[in-house]
């Protein structure tokens, strides 16, 4: 069996076991306003800015296997952009860690999708100034969510350049603080709709790709990495496979990408915590290389799941309840 048949195999396993738990939290938990509710009976009050206006910033960490995986890296993340958002997190980081760790241990789910989420509040914006306002905290663990499923992971997905949208620019939304507001990746996601693929990459506008709907990009031409510096969130999936380069000997810049590259690339892949290394083997309808995830690709794939059990970037949860 191969490490993809592998890997899959047992997931699915798991998540048939989660159907049959007696576990309320099975399926998900969410901590709000101080309570624990299963995920799907979770409610956020109307007035939440977050709502109203996107105003909130939050992040994704992942459970793989019963571990924890980079969890730090995200909460610094998190912390980040909540001090350009000039927001306070009513819990404390210790306070955060531990929250997330119980609840993923409550749900007894051992691949998560972990997020939090950080919201200006229930005061209204244009009555209040925006840094005087009592910040909400969300927390959520569900199941582990694919941008990519197991299976088209394995023939690649189909991906576009944009035509009709570019990514915000930076100068109007810092991409650096992880942000919800979507509107630029939901039109692209239906500009690929309409031109027969899935996944859009965003152009800067001046020639260069940015990030796509959830996932940062990554060429591969004669063996070396190339994926934006700027205009695009700082993925840690990203930084987990650059990481995987250096010990597999793959060179790779972190610079401007111009759009040539996803015409001329040996490999694409995305790279994102929901989905982990994504291989696109069509874009704008050619075939990437020789139209199947490659070698380079493959390798940085079994070696960021390989990562999950590096004790120095993950570390394994206590279950409260028998599996
Ligand atoms: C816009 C955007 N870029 C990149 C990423 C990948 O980030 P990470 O690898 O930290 O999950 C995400 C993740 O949700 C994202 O939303």
């Amino acid at each position: 069996m191969s490490f993809t048949d592998y890997i899959f195999t047992e997931y699915n396993k798991r998540t048939a076991a989660l159907a049959q738990s007696d576990n309320p939290y099975a399926r998900g938990v969410a901590w709000v306003d101080g309570e624990f509710a299963p995920l799907h009976d979770a409610r956020i009050p109307i007035l939440d800015q977050g709502f109203l206006h996107s105003d909130l910033t939050y992040d994704v960490p992942a459970v793989w296997d019963g571990r924890f995986f980079r969890l730090d890296d995200h909460l610094d993340r998190f912390e980040a952009s909540i001090a350009k958002l000039r927001m306070r997190n009513p819990l404390s980081r210790k306070d955060m860690r531990a929250k997330l760790i119980e609840m993923v241990a409550m749900s007894g789910i051992r691949d998560a999708y972990v997020q939090m989420i950080l919201t200006r509040g229930l005061q209204f914006i244009r009555q209040s100034a925006p840094e005087d306002c009592k910040n909400c905290c969300y927390l959520m663990v569900m199941p582990y969510v694919w941008v990519m499923g197991e299976e088209l992971q394995r023939t690649g997905g189909h991906a576009i350049v944009t035509r009709n949208v570019r990514r915000i620019p930076a100068g109007a939304i810092d991409p650096t603080i992880k942000n919800l507001q979507w509107g630029d990746f939901t039109r692209g996601l239906l500009e690929a709709r309409d031109r027969g693929a899935m996944y859009p990459m965003l152009t800067d506008g001046d020639g260069n790709i940015t990030e796509g709907s959830g996932f940062n990009v990554v060429f591969v031409k004669d063996q070396h990495l190339f994926t934006a510096r700027k205009g695009v969130l700082e993925g840690v999936t990203r930084k987990t496979v650059l990481e995987i380069s250096d010990r597999l000997g793959f060179a790779w810049t972190l610079d401007d990408v111009p759009v040539e590259l996803a015409y001329t690339c040996d490999e694409c892949f995305f790279v994102t915590t929901a989905g982990g290394v994504m291989p696109v083997t069509r874009i704008d309808g050619n075939p990437v290389g020789n139209g199947e995830a490659g070698t380079v690709t493959k390798a940085l794939w079994k070696g960021y799941w390989d990562t999950h059990y590096d004790p120095e970037l993950s570390f394994a949860i206590e279950y409260r309840r028998p599996r």
